[in-house]
């Protein structure tokens, strides 16, 4: 899977690839979800792909669809963001991103 294509789970949640297995986000409005983000993060997170909204973290990995959600308006991603703070707390600390297991082997 990692050297010939790409993969998912059947719920989307992890992603396999030429870059290792990445895991799709808590994005619920639990602490370990967005609960406890305020809304510069969240459009800190969607429009300059930052990690958890912070400007000194990494870039937000594959297969985020971000260059097309950077576009929206800050309307929109305040909705957004509304929205995902009204939904259930969801506790789920979600893995941290795998590099690939055969780079180092090529
Ligand atoms: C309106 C649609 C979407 C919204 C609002 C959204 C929101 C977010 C947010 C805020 C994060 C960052 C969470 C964090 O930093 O802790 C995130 C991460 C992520 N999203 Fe999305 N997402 C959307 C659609 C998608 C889609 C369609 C996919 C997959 C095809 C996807 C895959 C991922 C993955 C894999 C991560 C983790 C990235 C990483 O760890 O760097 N998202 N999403």
């Amino acid at each position: 899977m990692e050297s010939k294509g790409i993969g998912a789970t059947n719920t989307l949640s992890a992603w396999v690839g030429p870059w290792g297995i990445y895991y799709a986000a808590n994005i619920t409005s639990d602490s370990t979800g967005i609960g406890n983000w305020t809304e510069e993060q969240f459009l800190l997170c969607l429009r300059k792909r930052k990690y958890k909204g912070l400007a000194t973290n990494r870039t937000l990995l594959p297969p985020m669809p971000w260059p097309g959600l950077s576009l929206l308006s800050d309307d929109e991603l305040k909705a957004i963001f509304a929205y995902l703070k009204s939904t259930k707390p969801i506790i789920n600390v979600v893995p941290a991103a795998a590099p690939p297991v055969l780079a180092g082997k090529r």
